[in-house]
């Protein structure tokens, strides 16, 4: 973590050589281009290290703050494996179809978060994707705390009621007029900024049209109720589902 933390100015060539220690050679080609067309300026740090993506903060050429969101494509296992794989032609295609497949769920974030951005919902800015890379607005605290904000679930919510209707309102806009089912929806995808929950994590959002999307509906619904019961809120489904299906 301590690597991350110093990679700093993508520009410079004396950094390249920090931040090849921590990003695939790949993904370090992406973040200089990225770099080149002034969508980022610097890397300060790291705001989330997961499973499936890690989120830096940084600036844009124009010294606005970013958040670089950067899917994994390697594993530390898989780049092991990868090593005793190396030169069998057999398993070429399947590396490139691995980077296909996390280059298309990046890409499907974006458009999902320019959808709903477009509507006027409450998720962050996307500026651009590039392959396994999102840029999208940095989402602070508050007005006088510009760290990242926070997940509902590391929060205490002084006004819970006006914030769940909020959220009950986001699934209601994003269904109806964004023909979208979030699918992941829970308090550790919503983050408070200025008072108000921002949906994240879009990447396997799906159209209504989808098969599935009526039981993603329905799990979304129950998760925010369950989260809501934590502030004592006793949400109904029958009334949020009827609301959601009829809107
Ligand atoms: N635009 C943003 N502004 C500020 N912080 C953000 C932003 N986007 C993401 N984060 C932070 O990064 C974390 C992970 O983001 P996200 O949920 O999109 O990734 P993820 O796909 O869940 O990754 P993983 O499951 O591997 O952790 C969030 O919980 C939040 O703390
Ligand atoms: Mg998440």
């Amino acid at each position: 973590m301590r690597k991350l933390e110093e990679t700093k100015r993508l520009k410079s060539s004396e950094d390249k050589q920090v931040s090849s220690e921590v990003f695939d050679d790949k993904t370090l080609k992406v973040l200089y281009k990225l770099a080149k067309q002034g969508y980022i300026n610097t890397l300060n740090g790291v705001i989330s290290t997961g499973k499936e993506a890690n989120v830096f903060y940084g600036y844009d050429d124009d010294m606005m703050p970013v958040a670089v969101k950067i899917y994994r494509v390697v594993t530390l296992d898989f780049k092991k494996i990868k090593e005793y794989i190396a030169g069998d032609p057999r398993f070429k295609t399947h590396g490139n179809k691995t980077r296909q497949i996390i280059n298309t769920w990046t890409n499907k974030e974006f458009k999902n978060l320019s959808r709903l951005y477009n509507l006027g919902l409450r998720v962050p800015e996307p500026y651009t994707s590039l392959e396994n890379v999102l840029i999208m607005e940095y989402l602070d605290k508050s007005e006088d705390d510009h760290s990242a904000a926070p997940p509902l679930n590391k929060v205490k919510l002084k006004d819970p009621k006006i914030v769940f209707d909020e959220i009950i309102n986001f699934i209601d806009k994003c269904y109806n007029e964004a023909d979208l089912v979030h699918g992941d929806l829970s308090q550790y995808n919503i983050l408070l900024s200025h008072n108000h929950p921002y949906v994240i994590d879009l990447s396997q959002a799906t159209l209504r049209s989808n098969p599935s999307s009526r039981m993603l509906l329905e799990r979304d619904i129950k998760n925010i109720i369950y989260d809501a019961k934590k502030y004592k809120l006793n949400l109904s489904y029958d009334d949020i589902l009827n609301r959601v299906l009829n809107g």
